[in-house]
C-alpha cells in the first residue's frame, strides 16, 4: 500500500487498523432537572431563628426547619433556602423530597467543636471506622434511607473548617474516624450540584449504598497537603454520574470504593455503572481517578471521559491487595490530557492497609478488562507503574493511543500483568506489548473490531428515564 498523503487518508487508515468503541458515545448523560421548579414549598433558614454571623451555632435551626419540612414530603417536597451569610452548624440530617439550596455567598460552616459531630456506627462494609477502630463522626450533612434529595444552589459554599481535624490526625489525638462533609447512605435519587466544597475534615462527598446519584458542577478545594481530603467517593453505589467538576485536594480526587476486606466481601455490594465526564483536577500526593483500595464488594462498568489532570502525582490508579477479594473489571478511560504528572497510570497489587488481622490472605482480587485510550501527556516522569499480584495476574489490560512525553529512563515498569497495546509512545512494557488489533479487540473492554455493535446500545439510558 502506498503511504497515505492527506489527513483524511491517515484518519481512514487509522480507522481501518484499530478497534472501535462499541457504540458512539453520547457526551451528556447526567440527568438534567430544572432545580428551580422542582419544589412547590420553600422556607428560609432565617424563619427558624438562624443567625448568619459565623459565630452563632445553628444546628437546632437546621434540625427544626427540616423537621417542619417533613410535613411537605408527600406534597412534592420542599426547599430549605440558605441566604447569603455564614451559617455555623454541627452535623444535621436530611429527609426525603428535600432541596437544600445555598444562595450566592451563603456559607454553611462546620463547627470546630467535635461534639457537634455525633459518633455513629461504622459502616457494615468496613467493619470499623476507616482510620480508627469503632464508630465514626457523622458527616456535616447526613442522610440515610432517603429518596429524592437535592443539595444545590447558586454556587454557595459548604466549608468543613477541617484544619482542627487535620491537626488532630497529625498529632494522633483523634478519638474516632474523622467526618465527611456530605454523606448519603442507602439513598436513591440524589443530586449534588452548583456548589463549592471547602476544607473537609476527611472525604468531601460520600454516597454509600446509594443508587442514581448525580454530582455536577461542583468545585472541591482543600490544601494539597491536607490528609485524606478525597473529593468524591462513590462507595458500594450504582448509577453514579459525576460531571463538570473541578477538584483540587490532598488525596484522591475521585475514588471508587466498595468496602474493606472480610467486611466488604460479606456485605457484597458493588459499585457499578459509574460515569465521569469533564473533570479537571490537581492532587500532589494521590490520584485523579482511583479505584480502591477498598474494593471488596467489586467495582465494574466505570466510564471516564474528557478528563484533565495536571501538577499531580498519579492520574489513574487501581489499588488492591490480597485479602480484599472482590473484582475490578470493565473499566474504560478515554480522552485524558495530562501535564506535569509523576506517574500517568499506576496499578498497585500489594497496597496492604487492612482493617484487622482477620482478613483472608487467600481472598485474591480479580483485576481484568481495563481499557485506557486516547491519552496525551507532557512532563510525565513515568508512563506506567503496573504491578499485579504474584499468582494473581491482572489481565486484559489494554492501552491504545497513549502519547506521553516521559522524562524517566524506564517509562513503563510492569509485573504480574498481561494485556495488549496499540500506538503507545513510549512503547509499552513487555507484558502489554502484543498488538490489540485485530485479534485482541474483543479481549479489551469496550473495544471491538466491528464498527458498531448493538450489545450495549442502551448503556446510560437510566440517566434519561428516572
Ligand atoms: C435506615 O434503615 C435501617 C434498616 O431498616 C434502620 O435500622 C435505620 O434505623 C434507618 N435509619 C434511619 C435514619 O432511618
Ligand atoms: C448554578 O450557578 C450559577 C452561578 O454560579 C447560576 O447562574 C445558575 O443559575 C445555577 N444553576 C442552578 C441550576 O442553580
Ligand atoms: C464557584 O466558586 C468557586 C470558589 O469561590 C469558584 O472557584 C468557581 O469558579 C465558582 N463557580 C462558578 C460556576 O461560578
Ligand atoms: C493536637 O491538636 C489539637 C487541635 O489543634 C489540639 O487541640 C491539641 O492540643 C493537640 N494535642 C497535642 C498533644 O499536640
Ligand atoms: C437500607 O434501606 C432498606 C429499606 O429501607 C433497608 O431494608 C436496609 O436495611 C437499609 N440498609 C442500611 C444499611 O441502612
Ligand atoms: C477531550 O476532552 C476535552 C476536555 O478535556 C474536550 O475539550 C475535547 O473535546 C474532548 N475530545 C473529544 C474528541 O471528545
Ligand atoms: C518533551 O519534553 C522535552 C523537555 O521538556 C522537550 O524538550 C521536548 O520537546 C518534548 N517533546 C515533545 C515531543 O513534546
Ligand atoms: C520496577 O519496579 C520494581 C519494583 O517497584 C523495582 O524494583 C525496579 O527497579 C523497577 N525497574 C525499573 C527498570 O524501573
Amino acid at each position: 500500500m502506498r503511504t497515505p498523503s492527506t489527513l483524511v487518508e491517515v484518519l481512514l487508515v487509522l480507522a481501518l487498523f484499530s478497534c472501535s468503541p462499541w457504540t458512539v458515545w453520547s457526551k451528556t448523560l447526567c440527568k438534567q432537572t430544572n432545580l428551580e421548579e422542582v419544589r412547590p414549598h420553600s422556607v428560609s433558614i432565617t424563619e427558624f431563628g438562624a443567625v448568619g454571623d459565623g459565630v452563632t451555632l445553628n444546628t437546632k435551626a437546621f434540625q427544626n426547619a427540616i423537621f417542619y419540612l417533613n410535613s411537605f414530603a408527600d406534597k412534592g417536597g420542599a426547599k430549605l433556602f440558605v441566604p447569603a451569610g455564614r451559617w455555623l452548624t454541627g452535623s444535621f440530617d436530611l429527609i426525603s423530597h428535600l432541596t437544600l439550596w445555598l444562595d450566592k455567598d451563603a456559607v454553611i460552616l462546620g463547627s470546630t467543636n467535635s461534639e457537634d459531630w455525633p459518633v455513629v456506627d461504622p459502616l457494615p462494609s468496613y467493619g470499623r471506622g476507616r482510620e480508627l477502630p469503632g464508630g465514626r463522626h457523622r458527616s456535616l450533612i447526613y442522610g440515610r434511607n432517603l429518596t429524592d434529595v437535592i443539595i444545590t444552589g447558586n454556587n454557595g459554599t459548604i466549608d468543613g473548617q477541617g484544619s482542627i481535624w487535620w491537626t488532630r490526625f497529625r498529632n494522633k489525638t483523634l478519638d474516632y474516624t474523622r467526618p465527611h462533609l456530605v454523606e448519603l447512605m442507602n439513598s436513591t435519587g440524589v443530586i449534588i450540584s452548583n456548589l463549592t466544597f471547602l476544607n473537609s475534615p476527611f472525604w468531601n462527598i460520600h454516597p454509600v449504598y446509594c443508587s442514581q446519584v448525580t454530582v455536577q458542577k461542583v468545585t472541591i478545594l482543600a490544601p494539597l497537603d491536607s490528609p485524606n481530603t478525597d473529593g468524591i467517593d462513590p462507595d458500594s453505589s450504582d448509577s453514579v454520574c459525576i460531571e463538570d467538576c473541578y477538584i483540587r485536594t490532598g488525596d484522591d480526587l475521585i475514588a471508587i470504593k466498595s468496602g474493606w476486606d472480610e467486611y466488604g466481601i460479606a456485605y457484597g455490594r458493588p459499585s457499578t455503572n459509574i460515569i465521569i465526564h469533564r473533570v479537571v483536577g490537581i492532587t500532589e500526593t494521590s490520584a485523579g481517578i482511583a479505584i480502591g483500595s477498598e474494593m471488596s464488594g467489586g467495582v465494574s462498568e466505570v466510564y471516564a471521559e474528557d478528563i484533565q489532570f495536571y501538577d499531580s502525582y498519579t492520574a489513574i490508579r487501581i489499588k488492591t491487595s490480597p485479602g480484599r477479594g472482590g473484582y475490578v473489571r470493565n473499566i474504560y478511560v478515554s480522552n485524558m490530557t495530562l501535564a506535569n504528572v509523576d506517574i500517568a497510570i499506576r496499578f498497585t497489587g500489594l497496597y496492604g492497609d487492612h482493617p484487622d488481622d482477620a482478613y483472608d490472605p487467600n481472598a485474591l482480587p480479580v483485576i481484568e478488562k481495563v481499557t485506557i485510550k486516547d491519552v496525551m501527556g507532557e512532563k510525565i516522569k513515568t508512563a506506567g507503574l503496573i504491578e499485579g499480584i504474584k499468582g494473581d495476574k491482572f489481565t486484559n489490560i489494554c492501552l491504545s493511543n497513549i502519547i506521553l512525553n516521559v522524562s524517566s529512563n524506564y517509562a513503563w515498569n510492569c509485573s504480574f500483568v498481561k494485556g495488549y497495546s496499540d500506538s503507545v509512545v513510549p512503547e509499552a512494557c513487555e507484558p502489554l506489548k502484543e498488538r490489540i488489533f485485530p485479534e485482541h479487540c474483543s479481549d479489551c473492554y469496550y473495544l471491538s473490531n466491528h464498527l458498531r455493535s448493538s450489545s450495549n446500545q442502551n448503556r446510560g439510558a437510566w440517566f434519561m428515564s428516572w
